[in-house]
């Protein structure tokens, strides 16, 4: 199983990254699967730890795909790393072994740590929504453009009928950032 998380990682000068990631669990042990190249990737590599964070503030999702990381952080309390200060839960990993990939290295991990913050208050559409558009955003140098309008159009019907202000702050983020992507592709090609 896949878990959409906020993974934190600290760099070699103790700043502290924040990204989505999806958390491949097998057999109760999580695998974290960061793209080369990325800051994630280089923080596993260096510290040999990170946080998984579970927030149902998807505007933390939506806040890093659009230039908004900075995000209320706390010390970890096994290892030297950040947790997520809105996270209802979260769970402290250390590095066992890496999967070595010309793309996608898989850093196999240990929970050393976890603990619950926050209830956990149901299902919102509009939340999944929200994670769903998270990713095209993350791809839009990669999918065509009436695949990311067709399915952002369909999105749009749960967030219209299901959000709270947290997910429609999240989706006009989202949205911004996608007609901003459009109009900076179109200004390229008229030149
Ligand atoms: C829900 C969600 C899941 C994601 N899962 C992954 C992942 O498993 N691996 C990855 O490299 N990027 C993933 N991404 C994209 C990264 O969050 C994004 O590219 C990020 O900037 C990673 O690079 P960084 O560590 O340099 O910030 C995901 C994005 C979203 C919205």
């Amino acid at each position: 199983m896949i878990v959409e998380s906020i993974i934190t990682t600290l760099g070699p000068d103790g700043v502290a990254h924040i990204a989505p990631m999806g958390v491949i669990w097998r057999d109760d042990q999580p695998i974290l699967a960061p793209f080369r190249p990325s800051t994630t990737l280089d923080n596993l590599r260096h510290n040999g730890g990170a946080v998984i964070n579970h927030t149902d503030d998807v505007r933390v999702f939506a806040g890093c795909l659009t230039g908004r990381r900075d995000w209320p952080l706390m010390p970890a309390e096994q290892i030297d790393g950040r947790v997520l200060q809105g996270a209802l839960a979260h769970q402290e990993l250390r590095v066992d072994r890496v999967e070595e990939d010309e793309q996608r290295p898989r850093f196999h991990c240990r929970v050393v740590h976890e603990a619950a913050h926050g209830a956990f208050r149901g299902f919102n559409r509009a939340q999944a929504a929200v994670i769903e558009a998270a990713i095209l955003v993350s791809r839009l140098n990669m999918l065509p453009r009436d695949k990311v309008e067709r399915e952002m159009a369909y999105l749009e019907i749960a967030v219209s009928k299901t959000a709270g202000a947290r997910e429609r702050e999240a989706w006009e983020w989202l949205t911004a950032r996608i007609a901003a992507f459009y109009r900076g592709a179109a200004a390229e090609s008229a030149r």
